[in-house]
């Protein structure tokens, strides 16, 4: 859960490895460092904190000339954050130089071996292991001693490495984490994600588990565990750097939160033809769906509550039976995956440690996986045996917003070709629905034009103490991701509930002023919720209510109301989140918080 880059070529390395890293900030930001080969030796620079420490203490990089080097931006897991933690770390005499992205399961057993050895520790991490390990190996032949390393290291890696007796090469390995190389008219480059090179080259190489790529200023080449060169083909980017920044708006997650009717659009125009769905990359016929007995959906944080929605309209439209589990919980719990099973993992970066996890252990029983995935070509995309892109584009908040969004419209889409694969909805209601899939863009539009109202509402809750979301059926759905939205990045403390359970312990915690927000978005539940409202209510609640227009009865309950636009039944999440996202992103910046980069967070939670 870090990000590591690599350059070597004609151009000094430090402001480029600086850049990438700025790119890169979102897959962590605790500490940041950076050593590169002055023409004698390894010469580094890192520091606790966030990349601009880093920044003013090499000067924008002019402190380090060279032209070939590695960078790191950190997500502590092993040691805490602190300059002596942070990456690159460096066998004793500083001849070898390591950043790594990921965790070495077996550092402790290798640390051991290491001392017994007479080698010195200087940091917590668990990646100086692999610095001292391939000092060990090294006998003149990197690739000797990278291939010895890596069978002897157990656990996840991206690793950038240098070895100052062979200052023209640059090499890079990867074992489940991710890593792309690339090459430009000035040098070749390595890094986690593709926005920390696409200012250099649209050509991007995606590295596949235990390979090698060894870099020098104009050649890159790629080899096996056993030294067997690879022949790759680079796939061409076609979002544009711009994507990847902030275009204007104060943050990262504002401007994604703009982007939404954009994605959704996207997510839905290449599945429908002439008012039909089609999801050719689904790879099933209309017998093989039939032939699916059960659903799992498996995810972590807001692509799991994508899930628990997926769940209602799924058994609601296709009437099939669908669990939603956490991927941490999925894989130890033994489920049953007989035939008939089908598993869908959902993941923003298709990296998640824990949901790649489950999608293997899917696998490994027979079972068929599809992945719904935003990141092209990351490990749950590649591993799946079908998957679906949402086609959100790059996201950099580390909170998702419209990521959750093109899920959720992946997820309908499914279920109405289950649906109708298996009979139980009628052509007349799949034609209706499209219209109304079709009406979300605009409606969301809609929704974002009313900023400002949010904004002062948002304003008054930043000194809060405690926020509860209910709802029932899918608002409870959408109450769960409301609450995540607040509470990471605005760190008030917010639950959801199912509006039926409060009553049963935790409507002790509501005090004169308490904020609760109520979603109503289904007709035949309106009454229920209303009723849980007024149970807040009199005991000193302040009810916010989401709801569809037309639903005025609710002004009983509420004491601020905020109308959606009518659709679907099955589809308000798409419409009530818009609300909940603002409201979040505006406490959190009444609040003075670092909206795109919450403390302790990070954007791809590669380890478990
Ligand atoms: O990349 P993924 O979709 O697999 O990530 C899953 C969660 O880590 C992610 O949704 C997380 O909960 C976000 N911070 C929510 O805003």
């Amino acid at each position: 859960m870090c990000g590591i880059v690599g350059y070597i070529g004609t151009e000094q390395a430090a402001p480029i490895l600086l850049d990438g890293l700025d790119k890169l900030e979102y897959r962590g930001y605790d500490s940041a460092g950076m050593a590169v080969y002055d023409g004698e030796k390894l010469q580094y620079a890192k520091a606790r904190g966030r990349l601009k420490i880093l920044r003013e203490l090499t000067h924008d990089g002019a402190k380090l000339p060279g032209v070939c080097g590695i960078g790191h931006t950190r997500w502590a897991t092993h040691g805490v954050p602190s300059d002596k933690n942070a990456h690159p770390h460096f066998n004793e005499a500083e001849s070898i130089a390591v950043v790594h992205n990921g965790i070495i399961e077996n550092y402790l057993k290798l640390k051991k071996m290491l001392a017994g050895k007479g080698y010195k520790f200087a940091s917590e991490t668990d990646t100086e292991v692999i610095a001292h390990l391939l000092d060990y190996y090294y006998k003149g032949d990197p690739m000797e001693a990278i291939t010895k390393m890596m069978h002897r290291v157990e656990g996840s890696y991206a690793l950038g490495i240098l070895f100052r007796d062979h200052p023209g090469e640059l090499y890079a390995v990867r074992k489940d984490s991710p890593l792309i190389a690339g090459r430009s008219a000035h040098g070749c480059l390595i890094a986690s994600d593709v926005p920390a090179i696409l200012k250099y080259t649209r050509d991007v190489y995606f590295i596949q588990n235990e390979e090698i790529v060894r870099m020098t200023d104009q050649e890159l080449a790629f080899f096996t565990i056993d030294q067997d060169p690879i022949e790759k083909q680079a796939t061409t980017i076609e979002w544009d750097v711009s994507a990847a920044e902030k275009a204007g708006y104060e943050h990262f997650m504002l401007k994604e939160i703009y982007e939404q009717p954009r994605a959704v659009l996207d997510t839905l125009n290449p599945r429908i033809r002439e008012d039909r769905i089609e999801i050719e990359e689904l790879g099933m016929t209309d017998e093989e769906i039939r032939a699916v007995k059960r659903l799992y959906i498996v995810a972590c944080g807001s692509a799991y509550h994508t899930g628990v929605t997926a769940k209602y309209v799924f058994e609601g439209l296709a009437r099939i039976p669908v669990e939603v589990d956490l991927a941490s919980e999925f894989r130890y719990r033994n489920p049953i995956l007989d035939e008939g099973t089908m598993v869908i993992v959902v993941s923003q970066s298709g990296e998640t440690a824990d949901t790649l996890a489950a999608l293997r252990m899917a696998k490994e029983a027979g079972v068929r996986v599809l992945g719904i995935v935003n990141v092209v070509g990351s490990s749950i995309a590649r591993e799946a045996d079908n998957v679906m892109y949402t086609w959100a584009g790059p996201e950099i908040a580390v909170a998702t917003t419209k990521a959750y969004s093109t899920q959720l419209i992946a997820e309908y889409l499914l279920a109405m070709r289950f649906a109708k694969a298996r009979g139980t909805v009628t052509e007349e209601e799949l034609a209706g629905m499209l219209l109304d899939l079709r009406r979300l863009p605009q409606q969301i539009e809609l929704l974002l034009d009313h900023k400002e109202k949010l904004q002062r509402f948002a304003n008054r809750y930043v000194a809060a103490k405690d926020v509860f979301f209910i709802g029932r059926g899918l608002d409870y759905a959408i109450s769960l991701e409301g609450s995540l939205k607040l509470k990471e990045i605005s760190y008030i403390h917010s639950e959801a509930y199912a509006a039926g359970e409060l009553k049963h312990g935790t409507i002790s915690l509501i005090e004169d002023g308490t904020l609760v927000a109520a979603v109503l978005t289904q007709e035949d539940l309106y009454k229920k919720t209303i009723s849980n409202m007024v149970e807040v209510k009199t005991r000193g609640a302040f009810l916010l209510a989401v709801t569809n227009e037309g639903n005025t009865a609710v002004e009983k309950a509420a004491d601020y109301v905020i109308y959606i636009p009518q659709t679907n039944k099955y589809f308000t999440n798409s419409l009530a989140v818009i609300p909940l996202q603002l409201f979040g992103y505006y406490v959190a910046l009444g609040k003075g918080c670092d909206v795109d980069k919450p403390r302790n967070l990070a954007k791809s939670v590669t380890v478990e």
